[in-house]
């Protein structure tokens, strides 16, 4: 495999899962090393602000064995964001991402993430600020601008190389479009013309295939997936495999879906107590049983789940439905 270098971060994986508020923590990144431990990934977002009144972030919280991890912050003050940057090398982070393309209004309304995009000379300040008082590379996540009449990220990117920033994701839609329409892969491609360091393409790719179009396409290094990862963290194994060599496993059986789902609650409850673990696996759960046969009837019954011992039942009742006879190993 070719070794992607984000400056002296050398990466394994054509796979890059990018933040993703409320899905990519400590449990999350954890199941999908389970499958492949050398996919790049990143931290939700995190308010530089925050850290500065809380540093204790759970979303901070890093595992000593999960290698490469980046940190992702956003805000748009030079010395918040300097403070943060510290605190996330500190922390044991292999990269910094600075969020220059998150397009929620309460977070946008601040100059905060894609905002950041309009305000081209501030988002450069920023991250000259974070790569000088940090040793780790710093990379950056953008869109491809405000709107339609602002594609301003190759421009943008460009700039950004000049001052030290080791890396892109480009997602292929404006701050405008939010998640309608289809992401413009052949934009994406317009990034990668401008700088000579790594892009992420992103947007859209559900399928080791689509992933391989997406670079054809594009021509960056590697692929950025967030979305199709829900419910599916054996995805960044099967691309890098099929990749690599053409082919790639079979997603897991039903009842191994299960196995992993549980695992996945385990580790959720594990990191944030019961009570968080099991509201926020909810979710998971749901994502995982997406092919399930009466799924929708399945996903009401997910929606009840209170507890653990509640999820066990549920999960073993289902395995059972599925007909298949071998107890839940890890479920006892
Ligand atoms: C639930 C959710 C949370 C997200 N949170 C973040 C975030 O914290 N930071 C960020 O840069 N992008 C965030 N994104 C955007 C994704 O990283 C990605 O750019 C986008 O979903 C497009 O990729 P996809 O089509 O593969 O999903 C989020 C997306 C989703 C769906």
């Amino acid at each position: 495999m070719k070794k992607i270098k984000l400056g002296s971060l050398e990466v394994n994986s054509y796979v890059y899962i990018p933040p993703m508020a409320g899905v990519t923590d400590l449990a999350f990144r954890k199941i999908v090393r389970m499958f492949d431990k050398d996919t790049l990934m990143s931290t939700e977002m995190i308010s530089s602000k925050a850290l500065l009144y809380s540093p204790d972030q759970k979303r901070m919280k890093l595992s000593p064995d999960e290698h490469p991890v980046g940190i992702q912050l956003f805000g748009h003050e030079v010395n918040v964001m300097e403070k943060a940057a510290v605190m996330a090398e500190e922390q044991g982070a292999d990269f910094i991402d600075i969020n220059m393309g998150c397009p929620a209004p309460k977070i946008t309304k601040g100059k905060d993430g894609a905002a950041l995009m309009r305000e081209p000379d501030l988002a450069v300040e920023i991250a000259k600020a974070v790569i000088n008082v940090v040793k780790i590379p710093v990379t950056v996540k953008m869109r491809l601008g405000w709107d339609d009449c602002n594609k301003n990220a190759p421009a943008l990117a460009a700039k950004l190389e000049k001052i030290g920033v080791c890396g892109f994701t480009v997602h292929g839609r404006t701050r405008q479009q939010h998640y309608t329409g289809s992401a413009d892969w052949s934009a994406i491609s317009e990034v990668r013309k401008a700088v000579s360091v790594p892009v992420f393409g992103n947007g859209d790719v559900k399928t080791p295939q689509d992933a391989l179009r997406l670079l054809e396409i594009t021509g960056c290094s590697g692929v950025a997936i967030a979305r199709a990862t829900m419910g599916a963290p054996w995805l960044s194994s099967q691309i890098n495999q099929y990749l690599e060599k053409g082919v790639f496993d079979p997603e897991p059986t039903l009842p191994d879906k299960i196995e992993i789902a549980w695992k996945h609650l385990i580790e959720l409850i594990e990191v944030k107590g019961e009570n968080v673990g099991v509201r926020e696996g909810r979710r998971h759960l749901i994502n995982y049983m997406k092919a399930f046969p009466n799924a929708s009837k399945v996903r009401g019954e997910i929606g009840k789940l209170n507890s653990k011992e509640e999820a066990r039942c549920f999960l073993l009742r289902l395995k059972e439905e599925l007909a298949v006879k071998n107890n839940l190993a890890c479920v006892g």
